[in-house]
């Protein structure tokens, strides 16, 4: 009989290889729908498809989105499914409880084989509904139940709730698909390796640390991750004030201008957002483990798919992809101890991971709310490598914020207030909250027009560079319609041809009608394929003009790629080099004073 800890470990370990024989003439394919909204019940699904692939199953995790009728009813499906509102499903989930509830034909989901784990949390009065209403359904429409439901509750101890779950599971689908003789193998080999080998966990994916030149020439790794199927956008903000008088407690007003982003939004909506982790976190965390964050990775399995889009920077990983300010779960600190050089720290971090009393977890890591750094530090001697850490830590998740502004009110931009998390704890540890430190230290814009409408402004911009100055023509075309005196304004645009990529062809007519615009320079690339004319050609053809309005105080806003830019500042290098005699060195200089000034603005990205 094996331990009950080694036990857990056990379902980690991969088939030994006589095992991957007979697993390789038994695979057994099991699907595992996620429904989520912030993430626990997607990381969960990959965790089952993590132990899953281990123990000589073909797991598939799939967003509950994408579910497909016409493949469910011979399938064996797992779903992990959260509950939100009033007991209603993720937004992802809808659709499916929609057809499970409503529309499915009586023994649709005849012939499929299913288990469900639904998270929720007992507070709410509707207590994981969705969980329930799936398992119910399911059996409703013929499907064949493998393993009662299971229901994890936020308000106490969801991790402990999944992998006691989980651990049922896998010895009922061991038992259900008669896959035992994997385990008795597995379990003849086992007694030839020591107890250090049983607990090391293999890697899933493999870790290159590599030159940024031959990561340019790995592919581009596949994540299946729903934040990488659904890719956020950028926003910008235009605002972020503190709105407490106090100083011990800081609450931010932030606007987030959606101009650029092609989002739109409902009064009452929420918006999610994505943060970076603590740059200073992200620095003591790459020193710990002994890497650079300027060197290049690419994590990648057999399938060539990774859990983050790679190759991408240690930098990129640590501040973007992975937790590093969340709990740790208790496999986790397992895997701490098994790093641990001093027996007394591997000791204390396994009675900390708490298989035998649960407690000292809870006290510990989550009323202590110590994340993976307090654990580095304060347990030196634990050596864990950087490929341990991007398999074990969950991805960073947005955080939802409820908008507060009116979308008729403000359609422009969605505003949203913040506290932001930043506590002492008892023993004297600062706590702060990842996101709302992010926010809190987000530089508003200073992509913005002078104050005085007179003051002319200069603004070039290529392809889709064109968005925020858009903005400002639309801007100043309203400050004329009531009145205001304009500057001598400048657009200089840029893009392929008039036929193809013009856009917003019409309003710039406009603008150039009601003198918005003074003066007009289009810049087309592919019209005339003898001469190709980009933006900083037509910046250098108009250099007297624009050296004079520079010199009645003109600000120029440059927006579009880091390239364009860079060629756009060399133009009014040559600007003032060809219309005022001066050296290199003086009109660059000249240049740097205007951007150091806040009148030479760019909004660039590569
Ligand atoms: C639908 C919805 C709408 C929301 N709307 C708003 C809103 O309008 N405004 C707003 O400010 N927030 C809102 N929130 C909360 C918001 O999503 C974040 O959870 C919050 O801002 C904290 O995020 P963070 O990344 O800064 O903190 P995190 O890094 O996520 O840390 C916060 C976590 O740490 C715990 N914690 C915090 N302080 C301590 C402490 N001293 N000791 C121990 N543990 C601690 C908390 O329980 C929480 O689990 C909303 C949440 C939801 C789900
Ligand atoms: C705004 C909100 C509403 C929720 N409503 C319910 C609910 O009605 N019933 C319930 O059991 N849990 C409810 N929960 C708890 C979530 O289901 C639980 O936290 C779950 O772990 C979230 O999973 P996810 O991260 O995959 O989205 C709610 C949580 C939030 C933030």
């Amino acid at each position: 009989m094996l331990p009950h800890s080694l036990a857990q470990f056990f379902h980690l370990r991969p088939a030994g290889p006589g095992a991957l024989l007979t697993a390789a003439t038994e695979q057994v394919r099991i699907d595992v729908y996620f429904g989520s909204q912030t993430g626990t019940a997607e990381e969960f699904a990959l965790t089952i498809q993590k132990e899953g692939k281990m123990n000589g199953f073909d797991v598939k995790v799939i967003d509950l989105q994408s579910y497909d009728v016409d493949t469910l009813d011979s399938s064996n499906s797992i779903f992990v499914t959260a509950t939100y509102g009033e007991g209603d499903p993720t937004d992802n989930a809808k659709e499916f409880v929609e057809w499970l509830v409503h529309k499915a034909d009586p023994d649709s989901l005849k012939g499929m084989q299913f288990a469900v784990f639904g998270l929720g949390n007992s507070q709410y009065e509707n207590y994981n509904t969705v969980g329930k209403t799936i398992d119910s359904h399911c059996e409703r429409l013929g499907a064949t139940r493998i393993m009662e439901l299971g229901l994890g509750d936020d308000d106490k101890d969801i991790q402990q709730d999944f992998e006691e779950w989980k651990e049922k599971l896998w010895r009922t689908l061991h038992a259900h698909f008669d896959v035992d003789r994997v385990k008795e193998k597995c379990k003849t080999v086992e007694t030839e390796i020591s107890r250090k080998d049983i607990r090391e966990k293999e890697h899933k994916y493999k870790l290159e640390v590599v030159s940024e030149r031959t990561a340019m020439e790995f592919p581009q790794s596949s994540s299946v991750h729903s934040l990488d199927t659904n890719p956020m956008v950028n926003m910008t903000v235009t605002c972020n004030d503190e709105l407490n008088k106090c100083t011990d407690r800081s609450c931010r007003h932030i606007e987030l201008a959606l101009n650029n982003s092609g989002l739109v939004y409902e009064t009452g909506d929420h918006v999610a957002i994505l943060p970076d982790n603590d740059p200073h976190d992200v620095e003591e965390l790459a020193q710990r483990l002994g890497v650079s964050l300027s060197s290049w990775i690419y994590l990648v399995d057999d399938d060539s798919s990774s859990p983050f889009p790679c190759p991408c920077t240690v930098q990129k990983a640590l501040c973007n992809y992975v937790d590093i300010n969340g709990m740790p779960k208790r496999s986790f600190i397992e895997h701490l101890a098994m790093k641990a050089i001093d027996s007394n720290e591997k000791r204390r971090l396994e009675t900390i991971a708490g298989r035998d009393d649960a407690s000292v977890y809870q006290q510990y890591i989550c009323e202590g709310r110590r994340n993976v750094l307090d654990l580095l530090r304060e347990f030196p001697s634990v050596k864990l490598s950087l490929h341990d850490l991007l398999e074990s830590l969950p991805r960073l998740q947005p955080r939802f914020y409820s908008i507060s502004s009116g979308s008729n009110t403000h359609p422009e931009s969605a505003h949203v207030t913040a506290v932001v998390v930043d506590d002492i704890l008892p023993e004297g540890r600062r706590f702060k909250g990842v996101c709302t430190n992010f926010l809190k230290q987000t530089k508003e814009t200073t992509f913005k027009l002078p104050n005085d409408s007179r003051t002319p402004v200069i603004m070039i911009g290529a392809g889709t560079g064109l968005a925020p100055l858009r903005g400002m023509c639309q801007h100043l075309e309203t400050c004329s319609a009531r009145g205001d005196e304009l500057g001598h304004n400048v657009l200089i645009f840029g893009c392929r041809s008039s036929k193809q990529d013009y856009i917003y062809e019409d309003e710039i007519n406009r603008w150039c009608q009601n003198k918005t615009i003074s003066s007009l320079f289009l810049a087309f690339s592919r019209e005339n394929p003898q001469q190709k004319v980009y933006v900083q050609n037509r910046v250098r053809e108009n250099s007297q003009l624009l050296v004079d309005l520079i010199e009645k105080g003109a600000y120029i806003y440059v927006c579009g790629s880091t390239s364009m830019a860079k060629e756009v500042k060399r133009a009014f290098v040559g600007c003032f080099q060809d219309t005022r005699q001066m050296s290199t060195v003086e009109a660059e200089d000249l240049v740097h004073s205007l951007s150091k000034g806040g009148r030479y603005l760019q909004d660039v990205w590569s």
